[in-house]
């Protein structure tokens, strides 16, 4: 996609500015938080909010700490989920997981820091304008959607359902709470920042969650027919849990022409809306030939 790159290092300098410094008693933590945090990632949260608040004419620079803050509870989510006790997976963005560098104690208290310097971090948006209420719905929605009825919530089905056979109904909801949620965040608190009413921020919500679902169903198919290189995170991770998925259901056939169909859903959505925004358009459309 046409500066595509470019934007994901604009995002990059974003996310650098407010990472700590690894320094004093608790530098280890601070190591293993960056450690993640820098090794890359699609940075595709960031770069959805950052385009939704673009979509609804949002300007300055409070969405900045907001962006940099949804990459920290995406990398924590990640950084938990890779733990011998959850997926148990040793690789990571192209790198070594944090619990193998580490050690388990110290990749724990990486994801915690990084949940709870998320909220550090996009509290500055308060002094950052004299406009504090879109900064207030900001950051109410941030305290939800990684939350028990969001994130925590899908994860928690996730674990405690492998192995059993699942529902539609229970894949549904660990898919619209693991991954949706998060993806939700990030386009609801672009809406949000850039002043959006509360009709649009709910049907901005809707396009979102369906946007994660497609992105939880093609990341299912990469875990069987990915290229590690290209992913950056092992293959068969689900295979080797005992993950049901929506691939293992209604297999791959039926799986990729569900993403198209879901992202086609998407883009309708996003059509219905006054305002434009090609870019966000474009990206949403190319995450069904995603390939990482
Ligand atoms: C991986 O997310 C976890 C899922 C929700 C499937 P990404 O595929 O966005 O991972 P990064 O950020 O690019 O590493
Ligand atoms: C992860 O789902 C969703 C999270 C909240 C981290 P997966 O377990 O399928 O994600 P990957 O494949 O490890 O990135
Ligand atoms: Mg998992
Ligand atoms: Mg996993
Ligand atoms: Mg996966």
């Amino acid at each position: 996609m046409e500066r595509l790159n470019e934007r994901v290092q604009a995002i990059e300098v974003i996310i650098h500015k407010y990472m700590p410094k690894a320094e004093g008693y608790a530098a280890t933590v601070m190591e293993a938080m960056n450690y993640t945090m820098n090794a890359g990632g699609k940075r595709l949260r960031p770069m959805l909010m950052q385009e939704t608040f673009y979509m609804f004419g949002g300007t300055g620079e409070t969405i900045e700490p907001f962006m940099a803050a949804i990459e920290m509870i995406h990398t924590y989510s990640l950084v938990h989920d890779d733990l011998p006790a959850l997926d148990n997976d040793d690789y990571r963005r192209g790198r070594k997981t944090a619990h193998i560098v580490y050690g388990e104690a110290m990749a724990i208290l990486a994801g915690d820091a990084l949940l709870n310097y998320a909220y550090e971090t996009a509290a500055k948006a308060f002094s950052m304008t004299t406009e504090v209420q879109p900064v207030v719905r900001a950051f109410t929605i941030l305290t939800q959607k990684p939350g028990i009825y969001g994130m925590i919530g899908g994860q928690t089905a996730d674990v405690e359902l492998t192995g059993t056979p699942l529902s539609e109904d229970a894949l549904e909801y660990i898919y619209e709470n693991k991954t949706g949620a998060l993806i939700e965040a990030s386009m609801m608190i672009g809406a949000c920042l850039a002043g959006a009413s509360l009709d649009a921020v709910k049907e901005i919500e809707k396009l979102a969650g369906i946007v994660g679902r497609a992105f939880q169903i093609q990341d299912d198919i990469l875990d069987i027919e990915g290229n590690e290189e290209e992913l950056g995170k092992p293959l068969h991770s689900d295979e080797e849990n005992g993950k049901v998925t929506y691939v293992t259901i209604h297999g791959i056939t039926d799986a990729k022409a569900e993403v198209e169909h879901l992202s086609q859903q998407a883009v309708k959505i996003l059509d219905g809306f006054p305002q434009e925004n090609p870019f966000l358009r474009e990206l949403i459309l190319s995450l069904v030939h995603r390939r990482k």
